[in-house]
C-alpha cells in the first residue's frame, strides 16, 4: 500500500496547522516522541483500539511511530498561534469497491485532553473535508465511532458524514461521499 495521496495531505484551518508528522515536527521544531506521548495519554486512549490504551513512555512512542509509519501516513495536528502539538490524525486510504479508480479513506483523530471542548476536533475534519474535496481521486472518507463516544459522533455529523449502515454493538461508522463538484 503506498498510500499517494493522503501522504501528500496538508492544509491549514482557522486554529490549526495539518501535516505529515515528520515533517511538521521538523518544521515547527517539535520532537515528535515528546508531542506523542503529551497527546497519548490514558484519558485520551480510552476509546481507542486496545493496542493504543495507556500512558505512552519514550520506548513505546518510538515503536508506535515505526509502527504507523509502515501502514500509513499520520499527520501531527499544531496549533497555528503558539505552535503546539495537541492532536494527530490518521489516514489509511484504500481503493474503492465502488469506483477502482479511485480511493476511500478511512479516519482517526485524537486530540490532547487540554484540547478538548473547543470546537478543535470539529475544525480540524473539516479542514480535512475540504482538502479531500479538491482531491479528485478521493471518493469518500468514513470513521467508525464507538458508541458511548458521543463527542466523536458529533464531530463527524458536523460535518456531513452519516451513518453507513456498517455497524456493530460497538461501534457505529460514520461516511462521507465527495462530491466533487467542478
Ligand atoms: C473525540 C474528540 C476528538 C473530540 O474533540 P473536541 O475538540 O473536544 O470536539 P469538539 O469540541 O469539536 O466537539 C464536538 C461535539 O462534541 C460535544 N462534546 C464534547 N465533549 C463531549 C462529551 N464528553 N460528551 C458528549 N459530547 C461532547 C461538543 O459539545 C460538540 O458538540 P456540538 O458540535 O453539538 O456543539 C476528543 O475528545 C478526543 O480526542 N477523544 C479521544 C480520542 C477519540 O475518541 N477519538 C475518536 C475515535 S473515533
Amino acid at each position: 500500500m503506498t498510500h499517494e495521496t493522503t501522504q501528500q495531505c496538508a492544509y491549514a484551518t482557522a486554529r490549526l496547522v495539518v501535516g505529515d508528522w515528520h515533517r511538521m515536527s521538523h518544521r515547527y521544531g517539535l520532537d515528535l516522541i515528546d508531542a506523542i506521548c503529551s497527546v497519548l495519554t490514558r484519558i485520551t486512549t480510552a476509546a481507542l483500539p486496545p493496542e493504543w490504551q495507556g500512558d505512552f513512555d519514550d520506548q513505546r512512542a518510538k515503536r508506535w511511530v515505526e509502527a504507523r509509519d509502515a501502514e500509513s501516513p499520520t499527520m501531527l495536528v499544531v496549533t497555528r498561534d503558539d505552535s503546539k502539538a495537541v492532536g494527530l490524525l490518521i489516514l489509511f486510504e484504500s481503493a474503492s469497491q465502488q469506483d477502482p479508480d479511485r480511493i476511500d479513506v478511512r479516519l482517526g483523530y485524537v486530540l490532547a485532553e487540554s484540547a478538548w471542548g473547543k470546537g478543535l476536533a470539529s475544525e480540524l475534519v473539516q479542514g480535512l473535508v475540504d482538502w479531500a474535496s479538491a482531491e479528485p481521486s478521493i471518493r469518500s472518507i468514513s470513521g467508525g465511532v464507538a458508541r458511548d463516544n458521543d463527542a466523536s459522533a458529533r464531530v463527524l455529523l458536523n460535518n456531513g458524514f452519516k451513518p453507513s449502515g456498517d455497524a456493530t454493538n460497538e461501534a457505529e461508522t460514520y461516511e462521507i461521499i465527495l462530491g466533487h463538484h467542478h
